[in-house]
């Protein structure tokens, strides 16, 4: 209370340490020793010993706290106007600024060592005197230090009065204070003018005015004056032009009056909300501050005055808005609520069909948010809802959707938990816009896609990718303004293969429409398409090939893991869709099996068997992976039959993998379009129609061999009408190397002459039959045939007889061996056509 400078240091400090300690209230019960020491009036240390207790130890904490500030700047006279007391502190002369006679200043004599205070004298105008116990009592403030004094008045007493200055009451401290000492008394005048709230401020429906004087009268003695410096400060901080404009604070200094702006609601102040039937109220309160400096001519004596000025508006009617920010594009509602004070919280959001909870409306995705406004004290309420939530009505009419939104916000105003509603209605309209129409088809090796987008624009995606210019270029695009197309190789990376099916992979190819604001799918369209592939490739060399891909179904298959069923043998090339096998009939664990016409070679693709490493996180998928081969490799060689089988390979002309002394000769038999022996029927072709009498081309191979020495004869050759060779009935054509003479149509051999097939004339047999038909009732028709013959091979280094040595009549043959071995070959099914 001694000096109002290091009085408010003092309460600036306490808050300092409240807000730094965890337990306010225990800290400021401990507050117990406060020391303040004002040194010179330059110099104020204030010292707070703290002693903290209520921990768990018994020995309270002491601390000791010091602060020192400095306040060099007096003026002659300081004058203080807060929202409830008035202070005025004037200088004391010292001995040295006086060297006139002191009567000819008699109030302004050194207040020495030895003077003190005994009598107050306020001006009401009419002159009161009191002593200073009194005046203490009376809730006066009175203090001097070497070199002021300090007096501070409640702003409303008996001894202050109201005086209108421009227009605006002041209430006026006019005092002289009274030093004795013996028989002498010095006086010191002191004098603080305050204006009051009423008469001085004008509240807008907007704006808060507020209009000072600037020459006070009743603290200027002369005409002769000068203003210095005006400053504009909020809630007892000084603030600078620039920040003023940012808050759109105005301060203007008219001929008369100092008048000062704010908006109502602006930063700075606060709102204070009030409910009355369900009508949302504001009030706004915001303490601004002005401080003067100026300086009386004559005098030479400047005063520095500083008034604190809290305004409160009344309640004002507050209509909250709802700003609808929809952009119906987007396909979700944004709405803007507020503005509301900063003491309201938004509770829960009523829709027709529920009550959903904050919390409840994030989770649903309406991201409820509060958002302090920039440049005002006042905030709003941000929130979204999709179109598709079903709290949102949605109606059909021609040509467009409409979207409704109603809901009703529940707020409430704190702390005195006052609710609030507030209620809004919102529509959205969007046209509706006909998905694109995707069409396709495919060739033998690409996926052809053709989208009619009327000029609708979508993201689209190919597979996984976003159809970019750069993959649009690779695929073909094209567009004619209404449709796009694309043309998509069944090898491209966006293609995924569904199934492997005989000699065919099916590809799928997926086009995905999306809208990119929503992120939502428009159309979507799926293509799948057998793509012939030969997987498997058989070499007339022995080389095999094997293409494995990776399905759809199996995603995480590794194909670098593959291996045929030697695990050391890997694949060539693998990628992430495709690994690739080379190998041959007697490596990577091929097997090999003599079927009955044909030599079958097989292998398999597949994943290694892992299971015995000791990996046994993911064992069991492994097993499950391993489980299946993904593909198996099957090779046919032609051996015994005239058809040609799988993969339509050549027979197999060089021998790298033949056992001799198997037993088992591998002959073949097939028929040739005509007398040339050059091109012969396929596997497919049968069964073959021929007329009646039309020749039949025989052509009987020993494959496997490439020993010139030995030659392929042929011992009995017959048809039958079931495929089964020793069915009857049964018609002879060759019977021990001789055309039968009873057949009414003979056989005709035909010579065979080296050429690019045949490299050894001896390993082959051809003859010619013309088309018969059984002479029997019970087959009349429909008339079909089966050829089958009985094949020697013979040794021309030791011939032995039989058919190797025997000579047919109308034949000139030779000596052919010894027999080695017999072997059955037949022909597929031969029809006659009638
Ligand atoms: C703060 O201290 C007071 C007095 O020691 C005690 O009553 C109060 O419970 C404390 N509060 C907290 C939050 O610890
Ligand atoms: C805040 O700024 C906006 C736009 O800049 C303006 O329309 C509004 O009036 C300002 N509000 C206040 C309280 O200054
Ligand atoms: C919603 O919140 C308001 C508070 O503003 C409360 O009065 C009302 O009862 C709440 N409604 C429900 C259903 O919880
Ligand atoms: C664009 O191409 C589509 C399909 O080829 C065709 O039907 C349509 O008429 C074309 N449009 C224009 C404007 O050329
Ligand atoms: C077998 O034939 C294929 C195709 O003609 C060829 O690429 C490959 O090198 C041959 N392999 C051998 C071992 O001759
Ligand atoms: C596939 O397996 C190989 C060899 O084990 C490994 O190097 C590669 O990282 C694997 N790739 C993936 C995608 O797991
Ligand atoms: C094997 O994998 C298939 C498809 O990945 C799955 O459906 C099946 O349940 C799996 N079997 C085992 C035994 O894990």
């Amino acid at each position: 209370e001694t000096n109002s400078i290091c009085f408010r240091l003092l309460l600036l400090l306490m808050a300092v340490v409240s807000i730094d300690a965890q337990n306010e209230s225990s800290l400021s019960k401990s507050l117990t020793n406060v020391i303040l020491f004002c040194g010179e009036d330059h110099a104020f240390t204030t010292t707070l010993n703290l002693r903290l207790h209520g921990n768990q130890m018994d020995e309270d904490e002491l601390y000791q706290v010091a602060e020192t500030c400095q306040y060099t700047a007096w003026a002659s006279r300081e004058i203080v106007c807060d929202h409830n007391y008035m202070e005025v502190s004037v200088k004391r002369a010292a001995p040295h600024d006086y060297v006139l006679p002191n009567h000819l200043i008699p109030s302004k004599r050194p207040v020495e060592a030895g003077f003190r205070i005994t009598t107050l004298v306020f001006f009401t105008p009419e002159e009161r005197i009191m002593e200073v116990k009194e005046a203490l009592n009376r809730g006066y403030g009175i203090a001097n230090t070497p070199s002021r004094l300090v007096l501070r008045s409640p702003k409303t007493t008996p001894e202050t009065y109201i005086q209108n200055v421009a227009g605006v009451p002041m209430t006026v401290l006019k005092t002289s204070t009274i030093f004795e000492k013996k028989w002498l008394a010095v006086q010191i005048d002191a004098t603080a003018a305050c204006p009051l709230v009423e008469g001085s401020v004008s509240v807008s429906s907007n704006t808060i005015a507020w209009y000072l004087p600037w020459h006070i009268d009743p603290l200027i003695s002369s005409k002769q004056f000068k203003l210095l410096e005006v400053h504009m400060g909020i809630n007892g901080q000084r603030i600078t032009t620039a920040e003023m404009a940012a808050r759109q604070y105005s301060l203007i200094v008219s001929s008369t009056h100092i008048v000062i702006k704010i908006p109502i609601g602006a930063v700075g102040g606060y709102l204070k909300s009030n409910v009355q039937d369900n009508q949302y109220f504001t009030s706004y309160t915001v303490e601004p501050m002005v401080e003067l400096h100026w300086i009386e001519d004559t005098t030479h004596e400047d005063t520095r005055y500083k008034v604190l000025f809290p305004i409160t508006t009344p309640f004002l009617p507050q209509p909250l808005q709802v700003i609808d920010e929809t952009v119906p594009n987007k396909q979700i509602f944004k709405l803007i609520l507020g503005p509301f004070g900063t003491d309201v919280a938004l509770i829960n959001i009523t829709f027709p069909s529920e009550v959903l909870s904050v919390a409840e409306c994030n989770v649903r995705g309406f991201n409820v948010m509060e958002l302090m406004s920039p440049n005002s004290s006042s905030k709003v309420f941000i929130l979204q809802v999709p179109f598709m939530d079903p709290v949102v009505l949605q109606m059909t009419q021609n040509g467009f959707t409409l979207y409704r939104l109603q809901l009703t916000f529940g707020l409430l105003v704190l702390p005195e938990l006052a609710p609030l509603s507030h209620t809004a209605h919102l529509e959205a309209k969007l046209v509706n816009i006909a998905p694109p129409k995707v069409f396709g088809g495919c060739d033998h090796q690409n996926f052809y896609v053709l989208v009619e987008h009327g000029r609708r624009s979508f993201q689209t995606m190919v597979g996984k990718q976003m159809l970019t210019p750069d993959l649009g270029q690779k695929y073909g695009f094209m567009d004619n303004g209404t449709h796009f197309s694309l043309v998509v190789p069944f090898s491209a990376p966006d293609v995924v293969f569904e199934a492997i099916e005989q000699a065919s992979i099916r590809g799928r190819i997926d086009v995905i429409m999306r809208n990119p604001e929503t992120n939502t799918e428009i159309k979507k369209f799926s293509m799948a398409c057998n793509f012939h592939s030969t997987l498997t490739v058989c070499f007339p060399n022995g080389t095999m090939t094997a293409l494995a891909v990776k399905l759809e179904a199996v995603p995480s298959l590794n194909t670098s893991r593959l291996t045929l069923r030697d695990p050391t043998c890997g694949p060539l090339f693998s990628n992430d869709r495709f690994a690739y096998f080379i190998f041959s009939g007697n490596t990577c664990g091929t097997t090999r099996k003599f079927l009955s016409n044909v030599m079958l070679y097989e292998n398999e693709i597949s994943l290694p068997d892992e299971s015995d490493k000791s990996d046994e996180s993911d064992e069991s998928e492994r097993k499950n992976e391993s489980e299946e081969p993904v593909l198996k490799v099957s090779c046919y060689y032609d051996i015994n039959t005239i058809h040609t089988l799988a993969f339509r390979t050549k027979p197999l002309m060089n021998q790298p993998y033949a056992e001799n002394g198997k037993g088992e000769l591998q002959v073949a038999m097939r028929l040739a379009l005509d007398k040339s022996y050059s091109l012969f029927y396929r596997e497919e072709d049968y069964p073959i129609s021929k007329y009646l009498q039309q020749p039949l081309y025989f052509e009987v191979e020993l494959m496997r061999s490439r020993n010139p020495k030995v030659s392929l004869e042929l011992e009995n050759c017959w048809a039958t009408l079931k495929e089964d060779r020793m069915s009857q009935p049964r018609w002879n054509l060759i019977i021990d190397g001789c055309a039968n003479k009873v057949h009414p149509y003979q056989v005709v051999f035909h010579p065979v002459w080296v050429d690019a097939r045949v490299e050894n004339p001896s390993h082959f047999k051809r003859f010619e039959v013309q088309m018969f038909s059984f002479d029997d009732k019970e087959t009349l028709s429909p008339q079909v045939l089966f050829v089958h013959c009985d094949a020697v091979i013979c040794d021309a280094r030791n011939p032995l007889g039989g058919v190797c040595n025997k000579k047919c009549p109308s034949k000139n043959n030779e000596i052919r061996g010894q027999r080695q071995a017999l072997s059955h070959v037949s022909s597929g099914l031969i029809n006659l056509t009638q």
